[in-house]
């Protein structure tokens, strides 16, 4: 039973992190592929709440080993910093493992984030500004950081003069800002160079050793599918391969060693930052969505943007993905409705179509194609099986499922733990 992906199905905030909690104590090893702190998981468990960025989720559950895959990007003070808010409380975060081929985000990334959203005015994409998109360029670019040149003076300072050559330019003619010194970014990296040192190893070949054991791995994806810079809503992405694909190159291990992929959907859809969102609602409904489903970013704090289920996304996640399960997620948020449209397919500029426009003009342009399913109107976070859900709920979940392309093998009705009803064993 060796790797298996938990991953976004649509854009973003599904719930990826309580799933991987959930499936913490069966696993092994939990690896984050990509992204960096642009993420925010909650994760509650008892009366604690956990935020994570940058972690997975799996370093809540001891005996875990939790490991930074090389294609994640590290902004190493938020990294100490959530391991020492971890460790305050009681977590044992000494298991960690980061890649050497990991990135690092420089603060002159963090900079660029936040001046290039601002010049591009009304285009821009809504990032969480935390450098992502500028440090994977630079990644792409070959003239990123990494975190094994930290351990090598010389080299790292040759490397960030290469950067700075660039960056400066940028920063200073583009975009106004003062130039910054190899000086200032050689010790704003070193400051954690030692501290870093004891957790860095070739996470590639643990995990190519620990799947040759037979060890259960589990790939914790960041973001989601329609936010993945090939297969989502492009240039509305983030800058990292959220999909499975991703997983695999991210973690450095060969895509015939997933034997499972594991999509969450949320029982409706919310979107942070700019972007198509057919779906999408701006009324009363939608603010009801928001409040009932607690539905403002763990990062930014930000309102999420919220609308219908999608049941053409979900198929294309299905397809894109390989998903072999879905977890629908959040449930007992839609009991406060007597109907609830789920979107079948999309009018294009006077067509129908069941599939995503295959160009981002066709997205915009799309209006979904709603069927209307009966609420059930009653409380049901303290429901456990599938037998415990009223008929209505069971309806819409089936509905749900016959055209989303994967079975749901479980379903959340509340944020904790134990909220979660399980339908199939997702590790069997
Ligand atoms: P992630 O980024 O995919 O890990 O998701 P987030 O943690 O950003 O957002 C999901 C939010 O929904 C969190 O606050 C979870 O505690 C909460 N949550 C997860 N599953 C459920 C559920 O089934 N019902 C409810 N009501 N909340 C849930
Ligand atoms: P989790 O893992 C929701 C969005 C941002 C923005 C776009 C690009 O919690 O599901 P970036 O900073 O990545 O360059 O921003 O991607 N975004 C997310 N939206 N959940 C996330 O992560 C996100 N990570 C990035 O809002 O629209
Ligand atoms: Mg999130």
């Amino acid at each position: 039973m060796p790797a298996v992906v938990v991953l976004g199905a649509q854009w973003g905030d599904e719930g990826k992190g309580k799933a991987t909690d959930l499936l913490g104590s069966r696993v092994d090893y939990v690896v984050k592929f990509n992204g960096g702190n642009n993420a925010g998981h909650t994760v509650v468990i008892g009366e604690e709440k956990y935020a994570l960025h940058l972690l997975p989720s799996g370093i809540l559950t001891p005996g875990v080993v939790p490991v930074i895959g090389n294609g994640v990007v590290i902004d190493l003070g938020v990294l100490f910093a959530e391991i020492d808010g971890l460790e305050s409380r009681g977590v044992d975060t000494s298991q960690l493992l980061v890649s050497a081929n990991a990135h690092v985000i420089p603060s002159y990334n963090r900079t660029l984030d936040k001046v290039i959203e601002r010049f591009l005015g009304s285009r821009r994409i809504g990032t969480t500004g935390r450098g992502i998109g500028p440090t994977y360029s630079d990644k792409m670019n070959r003239v990123g950081i990494r975190v094994q040149d930290l351990f090598d003076e010389k080299i790292l300072r040759q490397k960030v003069e290469g950067a700075l050559t660039q960056k400066n330019h940028l920063l200073v003619k583009a975009y106004n800002r003062r130039a910054i010194t190899v000086d200032e970014v050689v010790d704003e990296l070193l400051v954690h160079a030692e501290r870093l040192r004891p957790m860095v190893a070739d996470t590639a070949l643990v995990l190519g050793d620990a799947l040759a054991r037979d060890d259960v791995v589990l790939l914790e994806g960041g973001q989601a599918t329609l936010l993945d810079v090939d297969h989502g809503t492009y240039p509305f992405v983030t800058s990292s391969s959220a999909t499975a694909g991703g997983a695999c190159t991210g973690a450095g291990i060969p895509p015939t060693s997933l034997t499972r992929v594991i999509a969450i959907a949320k029982a409706y859809i919310t979107r942070v930052g700019e972007g198509p969102f057919p779906t999408e609602l701006f009324d009363e409904d939608g603010e009801r969505l928001r409040t009932l489903g607690h539905e403002f970013g763990t990062t930014t704090g930000r309102p999420r943007r919220c609308g219908w289920y999608d049941i053409p996304i979900a198929r294309y996640a299905a397809r894109i993905n390989g998903v072999t399960d879905f977890v629908l997620t959040k449930l007992d948020v839609l009991s406060a409705w007597d109907r609830i449209p789920v979107c079948v397919g999309y009018d294009v500029d006077g067509e129908r179509t069941d599939e995503l426009p295959m160009t981002q003009t066709g997205f915009h342009h799309a209006v979904p194609v709603y069927e209307y399913l009966p609420g059930w109107r009653e409380d049901i976070t303290g429901a456990r099986s599938v037998a415990d859900l009223p008929a209505n709920a069971r309806a819409y979940v089936e509905f749900l499922e016959e055209r989303s392309g994967a079975p749901i093998s479980a379903i959340g009705v509340g944020p904790s733990r134990e909220a979660t009803i399980v339908v199939r064993d997702l590790l069997d």
